[in-house]
């Protein structure tokens, strides 16, 4: 069978070439498409940077009000779609919700089957861009039963889904700027990570000539677990359970540095950045300016801060090079808007979908395109002789 390079968690395995996002771990650099991420976050939009990533420049005004036209016009999801919440049970996690719905956009779109047809592919990649949200929207009313809103095509993309979200039909909703403006900029943030585990997912999906929405349902599903997406809500989990233990940060520390089982300082470590992670120092101060904002005196940012200022003078996290990554503020400030915990993760799925658009896009264009199939080191039984059942 020949030579296998043995790398779990493919730590030094170059799966995929791709020219849409550069990190560099060590200097704590983030750029899309060459451009650098604090810019991103400063001066774009998450709309004008889903444009950016997926089609590899910025667009002109003309290309930017074409394409936010295009998404307005498909926000709505189909009647028979939106039945699909009622089956699932109330208390159903928001994720599973997400991806089920994903997953059966191509039962209503068959035109999505053929992923070398440009003009399908296009659409889908609008669909997607537009229909999330709306989905994303609705699996938070079913959470909590209120009735479905219908998308509101006068507003932006992110007041139109704040609006689905928190509105109600005989009401009408105010959407704070500053709100959507700090939301828009944490999408950017998330917007994409090169080959992190759920765009490598969406890869390897589409790798079999998958069409989008199956690979990006994929996608879903394996940002869903704790050490990805999921971290953002397992923060919360740790900073509440912190609090409720009495606060002592010193003592949690402790538990996290004696490697009790299961207990990690979470929102802590990257794969790649070793430094700092360039997307924590933007959120670190708009969770500061939310939170003061919104005049929240949130307890659990007072313990976070403590939490990082204990680790990061602390040598077990110095040695391992352990900063606060992009999900250790993130969460504190989907708490403020009114987010409950365990629909964080969509917040992370709904930044994070442009990226995965571009990557299954890039990849099914790619000349050296292939089926992604990884060998394995095979530990098990030499060959053995079968006994029958009554000879066992
Ligand atoms: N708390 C305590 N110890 C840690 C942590 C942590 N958060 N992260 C790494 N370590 C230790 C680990 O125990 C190991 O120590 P030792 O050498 O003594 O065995 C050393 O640091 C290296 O860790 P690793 O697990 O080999 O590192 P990795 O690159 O495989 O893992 C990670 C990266 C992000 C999964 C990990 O740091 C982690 O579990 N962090 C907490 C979860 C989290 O915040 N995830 C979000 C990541 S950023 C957004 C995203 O990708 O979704």
């Amino acid at each position: 069978t020949g030579y296998i390079t043995y790398d779990p968690g493919f730590v030094n395995t170059g799966s995929a070439s791709s020219a849409i996002t550069y990190i560099d771990g060590d200097a704590g650099v983030l750029r899309y498409r060459g451009y650098p991420i604090e810019q991103l976050a400063q001066r774009s939009s998450f709309l004008e940077v889903s444009y950016l990533l997926i089609y590899g420049d910025l667009p002109s005004k003309e290309q930017l009000s074409a394409f936010v036209d295009r998404i307005q016009r498909h926000t709505l999801l189909h009647e028979d779609l939106k039945r699909f919440f009622d089956g699932f049970p109330r208390d159903a996690h928001p994720m599973p919700v997400l991806s089920s719905a994903v997953s059966a956009l191509s039962t209503f779109y068959q035109d999505s089957l053929n992923p070398f047809d440009q003009t399908s592919v296009e659409l889908s990649t609008i669909r997607l861009l537009a229909k999330v949200p709306t989905i994303a929207a609705y699996a938070y009313k079913k959470s909590i039963g209120q009735p479905f809103l219908y998308p509101d095509n006068s507003l932006g993309l992110v007041e139109n889904y704040l609006r689905m979200t928190f509105g109600l039909p005989a009401e009408p909703y105010e959407v704070d700027p500053d709100i959507a403006r700090a939301l828009d900029q944490l999408f950017i943030l998330h917007a994409d990570h090169e080959q992190n585990c759920s765009t490598s997912t969406v890869r390897m999906v589409g790798s079999s000539e998958a069409n989008l929405f199956a690979s990006v349902s994929a996608g879903i599903n394996a940002l869903f677990g704790p050490l990805h997406g999921g971290a953002n809500a397992a923060v919360l989990d740790m900073l509440s359970d912190i609090k409720a233990d009495g606060g002592d940060v010193g003592k949690f520390v402790e538990r996290v540095k004696n490697k009790e089982a299961g207990v990690r300082l979470m929102g802590f470590g990257h794969r790649v950045y070793k430094n700092y992670d360039p997307r924590a120092k933007i959120i670190k101060k708009t969770a500061d300016d939310i939170l003061s904002k919104l005049g929240k005196n949130d307890e659990l940012l007072d313990i976070a801060k403590k939490l990082e200022e204990t680790a990061l003078s602390d040598d077990y996290f110095i040695q391992r090079n352990l900063y606060p990554n992009v999900d250790f503020y993130t969460g504190l400030i989907y708490r403020a808007l009114g987010f409950p915990t365990e629909y964080f993760t969509v917040l992370f799925a709904l930044g994070r979908l442009p990226g995965w658009i571009a990557h299954w896009r890039e990849m099914m264009t790619d000349p050296a395109r292939k089926i992604g199939r990884p060998r394995q080191v095979y530990t098990g039984a030499p060959q053995r002789e079968y006994t029958p059942l009554d000879q066992r």
